[in-house]
C-alpha cells in the first residue's frame, strides 16, 4: 500500500471511529435490546422495526434472522451481531456478503442457560422423573434404585461454547462425558473423552448413553441425526437435541423409538416451529417437547458486545465470537 492509501485508510479509520452509530435492531425483543444500546450509548441512532430510515446508512444490524431481501438494502453494512449463539439464518441468507464481519452472542445467561437446561434433561431421565410424575397421579409409590451417574456417559456432539459449559456442569453431577467435535479438545473434566473428526464417531457414540446434539447447523451437520446414527448408539439411549430442528431426520427418530432403540428424546428445537398442532412428537410420552427456550442471552449483553464490536470493526479488528464464514459458524 501506497504511504498515500494508508494516510486514506486511516483518516477513513479516524472518521468512522468519530461517527455516530446507526444500529438496526431487528428482533422480536428488539425494544429492551434499543434500550440497553440507549443506555450505554446515549447518542446512539437506533432503529427498530418499520423505522429502518435511509437503509444506506445503517452501519450494524442486530438480528436472528435476517428479513429477506434486507441485507441487499444496507450498502454501508459494517456488523452483523447474531443475538444469540447460532448464526445459520444469516448464514444462509443470499444477499449476505461474506466480507461482512458477524458476531455471535455468547454470556453467561447462554451458556449457565444451556446447562440448566441439559442438566435437567439429563436428570430427568436418568432419575426415571416421567415414572415418578406418572405414578403420582395414580397415587403409586414405587421406587426405582437408582443407577451410579458415573456409570451413564454423556455425549456432545458439538464441544464450542455451549457444548463445553454443558460438559463441564455434566461432569459436577458426576456423570460420564465425552465429547465429539472437528479438533481435539484439551482441558476437559477430569475422565472426559474428546473424538474428533468423522472417523471416531463411531468410537464416540458407541459409548454416549445420553447423546446432547450442540452443532451449528451447516451443510456438514444437516440431517446428522439419522438412522445410521441412532444405530450406533447403545440400546436405550436418550436422545437431546438443542442445536437446530434440522440436525434431526425426525421419521428416523419416531422408527427408532417405535423399535425400542431409543428410549427417549428431549428436543428443544424443531425444522419448522412452532411445532405444527398436527404433529406426531406431541403426543408420544417418549418426546418431551420444549418451545426453542433452552438458552438466550441477554439483551444487555447484545447491546454490550453489539457496541464493542461495532468498535472492533471500524478499527480493523474482528469482532469477539467472530464466525469463520468459510465454516459457517
Ligand atoms: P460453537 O460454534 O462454539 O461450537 C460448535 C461446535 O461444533 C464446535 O466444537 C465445532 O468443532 C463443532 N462442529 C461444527 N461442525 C462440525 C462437524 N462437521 N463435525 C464435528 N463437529 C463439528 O457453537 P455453540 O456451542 O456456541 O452453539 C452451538 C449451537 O447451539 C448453535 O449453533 C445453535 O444452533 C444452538 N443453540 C441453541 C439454543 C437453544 O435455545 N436451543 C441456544 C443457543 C444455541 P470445532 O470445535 O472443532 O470447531
Ligand atoms: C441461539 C438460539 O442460537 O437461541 O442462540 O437458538
Amino acid at each position: 500500500m501506497h504511504l498515500s492509501e494508508r494516510e486514506a485508510v486511516k483518516n477513513d479509520q479516524a472518521e468512522a471511529i468519530d461517527r455516530i452509530p446507526v444500529i438496526a435492531v431487528l428482533t422480536a425483543n428488539h425494544e429492551e435490546i434499543a434500550t440497553e444500546l440507549r443506555r450505554i450509548a446515549p447518542m446512539a441512532d437506533i432503529r427498530g422495526p418499520g423505522k429502518l430510515g435511509d437503509p444506506s446508512e445503517i452501519e450494524a444490524l442486530v438480528c436472528w434472522k435476517p428479513a429477506e431481501g434486507l441485507l441487499g438494502s444496507l450498502s454501508s453494512l459494517r456488523l452483523i451481531q447474531a443475538t444469540g449463539a447460532g448464526v445459520d439464518a444469516i448464514v444462509a441468507d443470499p444477499m449476505l456478503d461474506p466480507r461482512i464481519p458477524i458476531g455471535r452472542t455468547i454470556d453467561d445467561a447462554i451458556a449457565d442457560g444451556m446447562a440448566g437446561y441439559v442438566s435437567w434433561a439429563v436428570l430427568d431421565h436418568f432419575r426415571t422423573m416421567q415414572t415418578y410424575r406418572a405414578d403420582q397421579r395414580v397415587r403409586r409409590w414405587a421406587q426405582v434404585e437408582p443407577q451410579a451417574p458415573s456409570q451413564h456417559t454423556v455425549g456432545f456432539a458439538g464441544a464450542g461454547e455451549l457444548g463445553l459449559a454443558c460438559m463441564r456442569a455434566i461432569a459436577a453431577l458426576g456423570f460420564a462425558t465425552r465429547c465429539w467435535s472437528r479438533t481435539r479438545k484439551i482441558g476437559l473434566p477430569d475422565g472426559a473423552r474428546s473424538f474428533a473428526g468423522d472417523d471416531e464417531l463411531g468410537a464416540f457414540l458407541g459409548g454416549c448413553n445420553a447423546l446432547v446434539c450442540l452443532l451449528p447447523l451447516t451443510p456438514g451437520t444437516t440431517g446428522f441425526l439419522n438412522r445410521g446414527l441412532f444405530a450406533a448408539l447403545p440400546e436405550g439411549a436418550h436422545l437431546i437435541n438443542v442445536g437446530r430442528g434440522e440436525h434431526l431426520v425426525e421419521t428416523d427418530l419416531l422408527s427408532a423409538l417405535d423399535v425400542g432403540h431409543l428410549a427417549r428424546a428431549t428436543l428443544d428445537v424443531f425444522s419448522s416451529e412452532p411445532l405444527p398442532a398436527a404433529h406426531p412428537f406431541w403426543s408420544r410420552a417418549d418426546v418431551v417437547i420444549t418451545p426453542h427456550v433452552a438458552a438466550r442471552a441477554s439483551a444487555r449483553e447484545v447491546a454490550e458486545q453489539t457496541l464493542a464490536n461495532l468498535a472492533a470493526v471500524r478499527t480493523g479488528r474482528s469482532p469477539r465470537c467472530a464466525v469463520d464464514s468459510r465454516a459457517g459458524y
